[in-house]
């Protein structure tokens, strides 16, 4: 049994949900939702600053599964220690993870996810066996430890005159940030409020920089933990 959940911003660590949620057989629902009793916890989360996002550390601590599975979507840059990261919040066993890569949420270059690569992942959570892995640190960028700075420095978020002030994009950020459209100083940059504003009212600004960082995609590789 096994209980697929997922925190997305802009919609691809939901995607890979979906995609895992059809291989086992289960539905796949946001981190709100209760966990069954001895399910294991097949959570799918993004990379971002090479981090957990904050939602799900919080998640992580508090949810009081016994066995997981992790699934990080990075956008082809660096993934640093988000999966080692998960391990160490997590109380219980972790059973699998993985590293998928994924367009990236700021360049939305189109680049594919592929399920396939997660074939040897499902396997071995529809069998049952249940030997834990150990996801070894793994390098990180110097300023990974300020996840809210180094994407505030590089995204503006952009209100136009179409916002309605409806509160949709309140009631979505992960991060309470949002007031009428306006990000505060919480805002982690995820780009929820971006997906779901129903007047599409809200878009966002790279700056020259962090462009000109992403310019290059540097990996494509999916790394399995099994
Ligand atoms: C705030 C933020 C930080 C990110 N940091 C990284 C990163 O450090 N390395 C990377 O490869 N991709 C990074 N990405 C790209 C995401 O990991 C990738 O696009 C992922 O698929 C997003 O998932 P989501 O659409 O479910 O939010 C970042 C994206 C955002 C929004």
């Amino acid at each position: 049994m096994t209980d697929v959940r997922y925190f997305t911003g802009s919609g691809h660590a939901q995607e890979i949900a979906l995609a895992c949620a059809e291989a086992l057989g289960e539905p796949a629902l946001p981190l709100r939702e209760p966990l069954r009793k001895n399910a294991v916890l097949l959570l799918v989360f993004p990379v971002y600053c090479e981090r957990v996002p904050p939602p799900v550390a919080a998640y992580l601590k508090a949810c009081g599964a016994e066995r997981a599975v992790f699934i990080a979507a990075y956008g082809g840059m660096s993934y640093g220690r988000a999966l080692y990261d998960a391990q160490t919040l997590f109380r219980g066993k972790v059973i699998a993870a993985a590293y998928v890569p994924t367009e990236h949420a700021y360049t939305q270059d189109g680049y594919p996810f592929g399920a396939t690569t997660l074939v040897p992942l499902f396997e071995k959570v529809l069998s049952g066996e249940g030997t834990a892995v150990l996801v070894p640190k793994g390098r990180r960028h110097l300023l990974s430890g300020a996840p809210g700075l180094r994407s505030r420095l590089g995204v503006r978020l952009v209100r136009s005159s179409r916002c309605s002030g409806c509160g949709v994009c309140e009631r979505v950020c992960p991060m309470h940030a949002m007031r009428a459209g306006k990000p505060n100083s919480r805002c982690i940059r995820c780009l929820s409020c971006v997906r779901t504003c129903p007047e599409g009212a809200l878009s966002f600004r790279l700056s020259p920089l962090l462009r000109a960082y992403l310019r290059r995609r540097r990996k494509n590789e999916t790394r399995l933990f099994l």
